[in-house]
């Protein structure tokens, strides 16, 4: 046994530095919100790839592309179609891609990418159409949505191949886009489709295998004593030049180009003259590889030098599986291309380029600038009369030297699990008077992370569930008149509002929710929506509905008296097993069970778990008080609040009732039949449990050390991660799973014990699990109880 003590001693340290590190960048979600089959969902039979979307406000609809058809769904309500057009795919042009040597059923058909809206009711659709690119225009009046007959070719504008990702936005009658503009995929291009059309040039320092993400314009000309250009922001990323790597490596990256481009008069005819790129920092404090941008979303100010971009990334590398949220100032990235050096090639050894800083002389016509007040003094009126030197210059020399750090110089919010994909944010004025920015971020299972970072702390208020299966979210959109969101996958559309507040029923749940579209209504007694007050309108009244709100502090110090828990009273039957009931509100909560004031620890007699304590073989000794006590880390704090309190007293007749009556006692539901055990198999469990603990802890320690070889401090956790666990220790997994499934299911805390019909352990692999070493693990014996134990 020593040598197995030592190698336990070991493993157990080494266990501890990996669960730590396991902590150390995971942002865990206060509340868990499950499916609800009453969310409005959108999906039509045999209609599939629901994944672009454009919000109507002013016609009150939310138009939704899939796979060959568009629909009219209603802003309020998407399960309500208006209207819809039909676009198929011709015989003809799905013979002819299937003889180009593409699946007739899945790649030959025309899967709607683009939806602009044009003007009042009409609209700009593009579709794959078999591998021919094809666009027109639609229109929405009185009820109908058609589709008018003359089209366009889409070459260009949208891309050949569905499944892949691309981005465009429409500015004025302009369709600007970033997509491959042949079949095979090969060419990417960015341009402006207009009577004088503009593009880039096909060169590797221009676009190297990139992948677009997302367009979007920013109106710079607006109050602007520079006389600047408006601009169109272009976020990709693409394989890196300017590293020595021995593999390919993916960089993101942020592009402009100046919206009055008119390309160049001999250099860089018909080509962009202001395109500039830089690189895309989101980098987490550890080392690790560059992380690649899979969404952008452009909070907008009425001031456009305040507005924000707000990107998602995840890791290249597939040993991690942290993604993270940052934000990057638009005056930043503009001052960045505006003053910053260039990067320029230069041929080392034989044929072997490198990119360093260029420190040689940069034409006094800045290159890649926007035509300003100081050009147009110089007489340079547009790109055509630039010079061929600053052309010249920007052809060879279109990447930036410095990369565009983030707003706060690191990312908002840092992740490990199922991957984000997609993210919208909307700007919420509190009830301090702040607004903050509250980000909805789509993940790669299918839940929605709503998450907030208060002055540097991240904090996630809640991930909701939108899907039953494990469904990638591909498209997100934001109604803020209506307050939904939108969310789109391969098999439908769904619509969640963006807040709920009526999903927290005590105040110190409602104020430690840190929602900022939620405070709690003291006079009504409610938890409720802010926006609802007249505070928008500006009357005071809002002030006299005294309202508590503590979104930075979390608060609750005025938070009514009168939530004190009242003792329940429960009689307790000589040697049955019972069950206390207690649930904690919050994920980030810590449950501690107290007798009679002493704290009680996970034992052979006492089990804590995750819905509440279970004593087993219960005798006359453990009547008394049992307090369960919820702690829950605040900004640093910890909040300590009682959840229940149960009073067990003996029953008069002792002990004879248990034996006699199976149903040994009283509260005991109808439906719940109780089957006492036979007494010695039981006992030979008990004492089992400590052999079996062993066994379980020495075993997790194994994997545990696997794992950290394996990751060298980048914890991924992988099915094959996850299924090792299960092997050796199949029900410590299973509790930690049914942890964050039973916290889902009882958001409220459960104050009668039987409303609690047996204990449910249920699991779902996807989710992530958090491990709480200590105390747990004596519960992987525990579990051979609770089938049979009695309830109160
Ligand atoms: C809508 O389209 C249907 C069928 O094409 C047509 O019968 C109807 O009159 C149209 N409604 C309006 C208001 O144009
Ligand atoms: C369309 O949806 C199907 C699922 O029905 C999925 O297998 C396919 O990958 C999707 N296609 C694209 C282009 O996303
Ligand atoms: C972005 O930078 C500009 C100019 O430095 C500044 O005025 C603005 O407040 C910044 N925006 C944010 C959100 O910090
Ligand atoms: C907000 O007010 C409207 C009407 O004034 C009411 O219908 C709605 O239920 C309120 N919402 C909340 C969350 O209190
Ligand atoms: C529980 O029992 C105590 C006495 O032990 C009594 O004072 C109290 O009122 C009882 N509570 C309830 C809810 O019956
Ligand atoms: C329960 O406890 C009593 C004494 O308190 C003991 O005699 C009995 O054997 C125990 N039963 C089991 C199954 O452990």
């Amino acid at each position: 046994m020593s040598p197995l003590t030592v190698l336990g001693v070991f493993c157990g340290l080494f266990l501890l530095l990996f669960l730590s590190e396991y902590d150390t960048h995971n942002c865990v979600p206060r509340k868990s919100v499950p499916y609800q089959g009453n969310m409005k969902r959108f999906r039509a039979e045999g209609i599939w790839n629901y994944s672009t979307m454009l919000v109507q406000e002013d016609l009150g609809l939310l138009l939704l592309g899939a796979r060959e058809v568009v629909y009219a769904l209603d802003i309020s309500d998407i399960s309500v179609t208006k209207a819809e057009v039909y676009w198929g795919v011709t015989d003809e042009k799905q013979k002819d891609c299937q003889y180009k040597g593409k699946h007739a059923e899945i790649e030959c058909r025309n899967y709607i990418r683009t939806l602009h809206k044009v003007d009042n009711s009409r609209m700009y659709v593009c579709g794959t159409n078999a591998f021919s690119p094809t666009c027109g225009y639609m229109t929405y009046s009185e009820g109908n949505l058609t589709l008018e007959k003359t089209l366009e070719e889409g070459k260009g504008k949208c891309p050949f191949d569905p499944f892949q990702r691309y981005s465009s936005v429409m500015v004025g009658n302009y369709l600007y886009s970033a997509t491959s503009f042949n079949f095979l995929g090969s060419e990417p291009i960015v341009q402006r489709s207009s009577t004088s059309s503009l593009r880039t040039e096909f060169k590797s320092s221009w676009l190297n295998e990139p992948t677009f993400v997302y367009m979007d314009f920013v109106p710079e000309s607006r109050n602007n004593p520079e006389g600047d250009d408006d601009k169109i922001y272009l976020f990709f990323s693409e394989n890196a030049v300017e590293y020595d790597f021995y593999n390919k490596l993916v960089v993101s990256r942020v592009a402009r180009v100046c919206k009055e481009d008119m390309g160049g008069q001999r250099t860089l005819q018909k080509k962009w003259t202001s395109f500039l790129k830089a690189r895309l920092d989101c980098s987490l404090p550890e080392p690790s590889l560059p992380s690649v941008v899979q969404d952008v979303f452009l909070l907008r100010d009425a001031d456009w030098r305040r507005s924000v971009f707000y990107a998602v990334f995840t890791p290249q590398s597939c040993t991690s599986d942290v993604s993270t949220v940052c934000a990057y100032n638009v005056s930043a990235i503009g001052r960045l291309f505006d003053t910053g050096k260039f990067k320029t090639p230069v041929t080392v050894a034989t044929s072997h380029v490198k990119w360093v800083m260029y420190s040689g002389e940069v034409p006094t016509t800045r290159p890649g600038a926007c035509i300003n007040n100081a050009a147009r003094s110089q007489g340079i009126m547009s790109s055509l009369d630039l010079p061929d030197k600053t052309l010249q210059f920007i052809r060879d020399r279109p990447l930036m030297d410095e990369a565009v750090a983030p707003l706060t110089g690191h990312p908002l919010l840092v992740k490990k699990g199922a991957k984000f994909t997609r993210l919208v944010v909307d700007n919420v004025l509190a009830l301090d008077g702040e607004r903050y920015a509250v980000l909805f971020i789509g993940t790669e299972d299918g839940y929605v992370q709503k998450a907030v970072n208060y002055a540097g702390e991240m904090f996630i208020i809640e991930e909701i569930q939108l899907y039953q299966n494990p469904d990638a979210i591909k498209t997100m959109r934001l109604s803020i008149s209506t307050g939904q969101l939108y969310a789109g996958s391969d098999y439908g559309a769904v619509q969640m509002p963006l807040s709920d507040c009526g999903r927290y029923d005590l105040c110190l749940d409602c104020v430690l929710a840190r929602d900022p579209y939620c405070g709690w209504d003291l006079s009504a007694g409610l938890c409720s929506a802010v926006a609802n007050s007249t505070y928008a309108s500006g009357t005071p009244s809002y002030f006299s509905r005294k309202m508590i709100q503590s979104l930075k502090d979390g608060d609750v110090s005025k938070c009514p008296e009168s939530e004190t828990v009242k003792p329940e009273n429960y009689t307790l039957f000589p040697g049955n097993n019972i069950k206390l009931s207690c649930t904690p509100d919050s994920n980030l909560a810590e449950v501690h069970w107290l007798f009679s004031g002493q704290p009680l620890f996970s034992d052979t007699k006492y089990y804590i778990y995750d819905e509440g304590l279970l004593i087993h073989n219960a005798s006359a000794e453990d009547a008394g008080r049992y307090t369960c006590e919820s702690a829950e880390r605040v900004n640093g704090r910890t909040l300590t609040r009682t959840m229940a309190i149960y009073q067990l007293q003996t029953h008069p007749e002792g002990s004879e009732m248990t034996t006699e009556l199976p149903y040994g006692h009283s509260t005991q539901g109808p439906e719940e039949p109780h089957t006492m055990d036979p007494p010695e198999p039981r006992r030979d469990d008990l004492r089992l449990v400590g052999l079996q603990v062993a066994v379980a802890i020495l075993s997790l320690m194994l994997v545990g050390l696997v794992a950290w070889n394996l990751c060298k401090g980048q914890f991924k956790k992988s099915p094959s991660a996850t299924g090792q666990l299960k092997d050796q220790s199949g029900n410590y997994m299973h509790i930690q799973n049914s942890d964050s499934e039973i916290k889902q299911l009882k958001p409220t805390p459960v104050h009668n014990a039987n409303n609690n019909h047996g204990a449910v352990i249920t699991f779902n692999g996807n989710r992530e699990h958090n491990f709480s070493p200590g105390g747990n693990l004596l519960t992987v014996d525990g579990l051979g109880y609770i089938n049979d134990e009695s309830e109160i």
